[in-house]
């Protein structure tokens, strides 16, 4: 009968240990009493950037990154994206089941009864520049909202967490369309109740002298997909920075502007504005060859290629790139589209990236969209923080109720100077 274990045998002094396995994962710790003398403090596994460390147990979403799949809660996110509405999907995200039709509406009732932001927060906006970056201005205005909301700080409280949970899945749409109002130099608009959180923040964004803001169907049908794809994506670097961050117990405002900075990063969330930035540059499509020749030389990454876990297509990508067809029969083709589909036609042809097993993220198509939806690229990673924001939540709140989790202090292997006296001269 094969036991679910792991012999260890340590070269250094011929002992053998023996490490249970469960759930594909030794434990870390159990390598601790592994040691060469008794003041040795025993071995560590070393994993920058935590490339085979799992750092929680986790029930939210699974990716298979060989296949290309990707699931909330066990549900595929092509049917998800198929059926459901954004707060549907947040729901399932947040409680782990679909809602019935009554915790739906009930749900839908709270995020709009929370939906407006306190009036300082225009004051903390006009107070930046309209050439500041949009991701700088989300992540200071959350932060702010720790100080209007100090009993935030009560994470051990369900009913408290509750609260903040659905504050900030309300607000984010609202400090995000702000940050763009600001930016464009334009007299913010608060929410519209009678509005989907897709085509609610739409009125939010582009509401002009009308008496009514009545979004495009289709245009708020491929936000609210769009919405769906970016919900949640497990362990990545800004969902790690919010239970990183939280697990210090500190209020969630304060750990989701750390999650928006850790977003905001090029290799990250950030990458979608670099997309387009990169196809500027392209420019024309018989610049493509030459770029890619650029990108073999290791002088230019091709910037929405290549993620940590999928190693096959980004299921995402391929549902944003079916979503595109819905957009530009409203927006007009977006030229960019071509100069997208013949790079990716090059490079999933050339040995660099096979080898590599590089394709197109969910942020190589999504720009494309997000600029035919009439954005400027530097909006483009809020658009991605704002569904996050509930990823994220249901991130934290798994981890605070999580019995196993304490304050996230990773070791180090100390390679710098030992002792060492400060000279007598100083
Ligand atoms: N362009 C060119 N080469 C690449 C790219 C790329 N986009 N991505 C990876 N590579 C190469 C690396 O140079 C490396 O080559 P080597 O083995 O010869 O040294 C190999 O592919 C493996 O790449 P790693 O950097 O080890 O992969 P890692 O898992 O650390 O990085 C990441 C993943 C950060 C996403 C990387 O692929 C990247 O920087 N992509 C471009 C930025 C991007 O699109 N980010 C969005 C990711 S999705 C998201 O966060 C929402």
């Amino acid at each position: 009968m094969p036991e679910d274990t792991l012999t260890i045998t340590d070269n250094r002094t011929g002992k053998t240990y023996t490490a249970p396995i469960k759930d594909g994962a030794i434990r870390a710790m159990d390598l601790r009493p592994i040691k060469t003398s008794e003041d040795d403090f025993g071995l560590m596994s070393y994993d920058p950037a935590f490339m085979n460390t799992a750092s929680c147990i986790s029930r939210i979403t699974f990716i298979d990154g060989d296949l290309g799949i990707l699931r909330y809660r066990g549900y595929p996110i092509d049917q998800l994206a198929e059926k459901c509405s954004f707060l549907e999907v947040a729901y399932l995200i947040l409680h782990g089941e679909l809602p019935t039709a009554a915790q739906l509406s009930s749900f839908e009732a709270e995020v709009k009864q929370h939906s407006m932001v306190p009036e300082f927060i225009k004051r903390v906006l006009d107070a930046m520049s309209p050439e500041a970056h949009p991701m700088g201005m989300l992540a200071t205005c959350l932060a702010a909202l720790a100080t209007y909301y100090p009993e935030s700080r009560n994470v051990l409280d369900a009913g408290n967490r509750w609260l903040q949970t659905v504050r900030l899945i309300a607000k984010v749409p609202t400090l995000g369309a702000y940050a763009y109002r600001r930016k464009n130099e334009l007299p913010y608009v608060g929410p519209d109740n009678d509005l989907t959180y897709a085509g609610n923040f739409m009125n939010m964004l582009w509401k002009m002298t009308e008496a009514k803001y009545q979004p495009h169907p289709d245009l708020e049908w491929a936000l609210n997909v769009l919405f769906i794809l970016h919900a949640d994506h497990e362990q990545n670097c800004s969902a790690n920075a919010m239970r990183s961050v939280s697990s210090s117990q500190a209020d969630p405002y304060a750990s989701a502007a750390a999650a928006v900075a850790a977003l905001w990063g090029p290799l990250h969330g950030g990458a979608n504005e670099e997309v387009l930035k990169m196809l500027d540059q392209i420019g024309s499509m018989e610049n493509i060859p030459a770029f890619i020749e650029k990108v073999k030389k290791r002088e230019v990454m091709l910037m929405g290629f290549g993620h940590r876990i999928y190693k096959n297509y980004d299921p995402r990508a391929r549902i944003i790139k079916a979503a595109a067809d819905k957009v530009f029969a409203v927006t007009g083709r977006n030229p960019k589209l071509e100069i997208a589909i013949e790079l990716e036609r090059i490079a999933l042809s050339d040995d660099f990236f096979i080898s590599r097993k590089l394709y197109p993220n969910v942020d190589f198509y999504s720009g494309i969209i997000y600029q035919a939806l009439g954005f400027k690229p530097d909006i483009f990673t809020v658009l991605f923080a704002i569904p996050r924001m509930t990823g994220w939540l249901a991130q934290w709140r798994e981890l605070i109720t999580d019995k196993e989790q304490k304050i996230a202090r990773p070791r180090q292997l100390f390679l710098g100077y030992g002792h060492r006296d400060v000279p007598a001269s100083r």
